[in-house]
């Protein structure tokens, strides 16, 4: 395909760029008045509309308009395989219940799972792909699912069979991770070591043992796995062939950064609760700093430090952590805009938080998260508009007209 007449065609690259740290993050390539080509599901060439190619005989045209074309959004931490939903925890927020008050109840995690226990492998696949076609519609094309609602072997396999599900019949990218130890299962109340013996022993080899998940993540946080805890799953899924990538520092200085940094994590994830040796630490390793500003928006928490990563020099990723709990929204552009607006971030960083470095913190960003010949043609127009900075200045303006992943549009 070859389209013609974008006002402005953002995130190109050269494709050899794995992610952008610190004051990298302000750089973002851009072509005004550009035409872009797409041959067999991959980016191949772009240019300036005065120097347009003819198209080939059997090439399709088509005509931006004058909008602008982004690279997907890569939400690298997602939640988006779970039963129901959990408005009622919504209200008793509103009332004032804090989110670990909640989790002490028995509801939260656990009120998931045991929804989740109750729901059949098709029906959590049929409920889960209505928030994949949600999120595609709004720009995603490559997306990370977490396991975590089961809690036990049985409900945990069946999970990450749903997500290999999705992977399979849906063109946005998939990934998946293993996260057992995202609450003790109720069977083990009050035997939370035996929990992660099970964790350890039975869960992560059976999950190794289909190929279900790519990386393991653990919660380790107050009230939920310590530093030992983590320290030992982690360990355990990096002998089966599990990349750790983990829930750290939500509720608390938890040491989390540092077992996942020991532990060579892809990323640690949230990190409303950092200060500077964490932001140190992170500034010296390849191990992304993601932070999910949805969830600090929706539990009124913290944001987490995200300015002071990037001029510490630390590779920042956003991502919406999309569940029934403490974000139910997959919604990348609000994540960006809030990313400005809450964390301080330029419109350029924001972007670059959503696609490369969503993409190196999932080990995808040789094939996503840039326009660059060679990598997988995911992407999204938009209507017009006066510069890239008004996208995440307008929040909540629909601007994407049409989005294409795999180089095919998608219809909804
Ligand atoms: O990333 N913090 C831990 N897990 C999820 C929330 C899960 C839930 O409440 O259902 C998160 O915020
Ligand atoms: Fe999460």
């Amino acid at each position: 395909m070859l389209l013609r007449n974008i006002g402005v065609l953002v995130g190109v690259d050269g494709g050899d760029t794995p992610f952008l740290r610190g004051r990298e993050m302000s750089r973002i390539g851009t072509v005004e008045n550009a035409w872009l080509r797409i041959r067999d599901g991959r980016f191949s060439a772009f240019g300036t509309m005065d120097e347009c190619p003819a198209a080939d005989a059997d090439e399709e045209v088509a005509d931006a308009e004058g909008g602008y074309v982004f690279p997907s959004y890569c939400d690298s931490h997602t939640h988006i395989v779970y039963a129901g939903s959990r408005e009622r925890e919504f209200i008793d927020k509103i009332n004032g219940l804090s989110y670990e008050e909640i989790a002490k109840r028995g509801g939260g995690i656990l009120n998931s799972a045991d929804l989740l226990h109750e729901t059949s492998e098709n029906e959590l696949y049929t409920q889960a792909m209505t928030r994949v076609r949600e999120i595609m519609a709004m720009g995603t094309g490559c997306v990370e699912i977490k396991s975590g609602y089961g809690l036990t072997t049985a409900d945990e396999l069946k999970m990450l069979r749903v997500i290999a599900r999705i992977a399979e019949s849906t063109p946005m990218k998939v990934k998946a991770t293993f996260l057992g130890a995202h609450a003790v299962g109720r069977a083990f109340a009050g035997r939370q070591g035996e929990y992660v013996d099970v964790v350890c022993n039975e869960m992560i080899p059976a999950v190794a043992a289909e190929g279900l998940a790519e990386f393991v993540d653990v919660f380790c946080d107050a009230g939920f796995f310590t530093v030992e805890e983590t320290d030992r799953i982690l360990t355990t899924g990096t002998q089966y062939g599990l990349r750790p990538k983990i829930h750290a520092n939500e509720l608390a200085v938890s040491g989390g950064v540092q077992v996942g940094v020991k532990h060579n994590a892809l990323s640690v994830d949230h990190l409303e609760r950092i200060g500077e040796e964490e932001i140190a630490i992170l500034s010296e390793h390849q191990t992304v700093a993601t932070m999910l500003p949805g969830a600090s928006f929706f539990l009124g928490m913290p944001y987490g430090p995200a300015r002071k990563a990037i001029e510490s020099g630390a590779i920042v990723a956003l991502a919406s952590d999309y569940n029934p709990g403490s974000s139910p929204s997959g919604n990348m552009r609000m994540v960006m805009s809030i990313g400005c607006i809450k964390m301080k971030l330029t419109p350029a960083e924001a972007l670059n938080a959503t696609t490369i470095n969503g993409a190196y913190s999932m080990n995808e960003s040789r094939d996503y998260g840039s326009i660059a010949p060679g990598k997988v043609a995911n992407f999204y127009i938009t209507r017009p508009m006066p510069s890239v900075d008004f996208y995440p200045y307008a929040y909540a303006t629909p601007v994407i007209t049409k989005t294409y992943l795999k180089g095919k549009e998608v219809t909804f």
